[in-house]
């Protein structure tokens, strides 16, 4: 058993941790220093069995885009289950009531129809989700990314090369795994290429887009078009990368892909799996980039915190695939498209992406301002997410310096701490709190992080 981690007078949470470390392989979550324990959740804070109250600086991971347990989300998520208080009230534990089945495998709901619609009708409205014509569900990122791949490969067997951005990341699973990563990892599947995403550029917000220089990532595209001809299929990105460190490229260098594709006949597909529902600022990173993809791939916000993804795209390609070879026993599942209509109604009703465009402002103001600490180097991101990069300090490389912030962090002060996600890439945090967060609270959330950092960099 790996030792697990333990926190002096965290009686309740150090139970839970010794449980799962003895009953679950490790391999089942990524390492985070703190190994937090939520007995609860509201808005943007989690809350320990022992109460103390974290922020939530990741949204579990870029999924709790409106918060945690949204009252007015609850609701129309229930009222489209069809789930009365009445139902579970007044002490009756036999029997049943009639709501929406839980699961419709080989059938059909009336849900499942108004949630394709309405996804599609939000994505088609939006600047950039024209090619939106059909809703391939999936219950993961990595499943709807699977599902986008196969339906290319399908289009036409003999073509066979996907291109894929280096240091992506698209899930572990399958064919996600397979474009995720780089042609050094080990056991690459022969027929993906990896295509350069600027890094350098992009690697702090100080930097200007103005100066972006396409020419290098199009010439790589056109050797690799000389040497495997119309054999490129497709050509998968993220519109950032995430899991790679939080590069947010120039417009321009999505555009270019964008250009080559049609001018090739090559399919583009955009992982937007973190990046949508409005994390970019944008409903849709697409908009924010000004490209339309052939597919896009969706997740972790499209559902709130309900297991839900889809990748949605052209009807041709979708339809290459046959009776099953895209079904699962999870996929648009109703409780599932409940939690989709529920978000998509708070996203059309609520002033959510303008409330991102205010925080934007403060995260900005407030993370550059964490450099002066010495523990930040480099900040990067738009809309709200964010990646600010640990610095070398006092001997210790920037990868402990990331784990050493986590653990303080969580661990905060006066009963109050952060919640951060493990590091991206080494040293990177990843800082992507719920978009429905107040200003007040984000400012004293920044107050709260600086001073902890300060704290480190003195202790150092
Ligand atoms: C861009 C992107 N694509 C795909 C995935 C995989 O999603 P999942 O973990 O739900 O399979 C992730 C997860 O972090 C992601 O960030």
């Amino acid at each position: 058993m790996v030792q697990p981690i333990q926190f002096t007078g965290e009686d309740r949470s150090n139970a839970t941790r010794l449980t799962l470390c003895d009953k679950e392989p490790v391999a089942l979550r990524t390492f985070t220093p703190s190994q937090a324990v939520f007995a609860k959740s509201a808005g943007i804070f989690h809350f320990t069995p022992e109460g103390r109250r974290l922020y939530d600086y990741s949204s579990g991971v870029l999924v709790a885009n409106l918060g945690h347990n949204p009252r007015r989300w609850m609701q129309r998520f229930c009222s489209y289950m069809g789930w009365k208080p009445e139902h579970i009230a007044g002490g009756e534990t036999s029997g049943y009531f009639e709501a929406v089945t839980l699961t419709a495998y080989n059938a059909m709901t009336e849900l499942e129809a108004t949630a394709v619609e309405r996804l599609l009708a939000n994505l088609r409205s939006s600047v950039g989700g024209n090619r939106c014509e059909q809703v391939m569900w999936a219950a993961s990122g990595s499943e709807a990314v699977q599902k986008a791949l196969w339906a290319c490969l399908h289009r036409d067997e003999s073509r066979d090369i996907i291109l894929a951005t280096r240091y992506g990341f698209h899930g572990k699973k399958g064919l996600a795994g397979a474009v995720t990563g780089s042609e050094t990892d080990h056991d690459r599947d022969p027929r993906v290429k990896f295509i350069s995403f600027p890094m350098q550029e992009c690697d702090d917000l100080s930097k200007s887009d103005d100066d972006f220089d396409v020419s290098p990532y199009r010439a790589e595209l056109d050797a690799l078009k000389q040497e495997h001809g119309r054999r490129i299929n497709c050509l998968i990105t993220e519109p950032y990368l995430g899991g790679g460190g939080s590069y947010h490229p120039p417009a321009a260098y999505l555009q270019m892909l964008q250009e080559w594709c049609r001018a090739n006949d090559v399919i583009l597909i955009l992982d937007e799996v973190q990046a949508n529902f409005g994390r970019t600022g944008k409903m849709y990173a697409f908009e924010k980039y000004g490209i339309e993809p052939d597919i896009v791939c969706l997740g972790k916000g499209l559902g709130n915190g309900v297991p839900v993804s889809a990748a949605v795209g052209r009807a041709d390609l979708m339809g290459s695939l046959k009776y099953g070879e895209g079904s699962d026993t999870w996929s648009a599942n109703p409780l599932a498209c409940a939690a989709v209509l529920a978000t998509l109604d708070e996203f059309e009703d609520s002033a959510v992406l303008d409330q991102t465009a205010k925080l934007n402002a403060v995260f900005i103001e407030g993370l550059m301002r964490m450099k002066e600490t010495g523990i930040i180097s480099k900040v990067r991101g738009e809309g709200m997410v964010f990646g600010i990069e640990c610095a070398d300090v006092g001997g210790h490389a920037s990868n402990d310096i990331a784990i050493k912030v986590v653990e303080k962090c969580y661990l905060g002060r006066d009963g109050i701490g952060i919640h951060l996600l493990g590091a991206l890439a080494g040293n990177v945090l990843r800082v992507s709190p719920p978009m429905t967060m107040t200003l007040e609270d984000a400012h004293a959330s920044l107050d709260l992080l600086e001073s902890l950092l300060q704290e480190l960099a003195t202790s150092l």
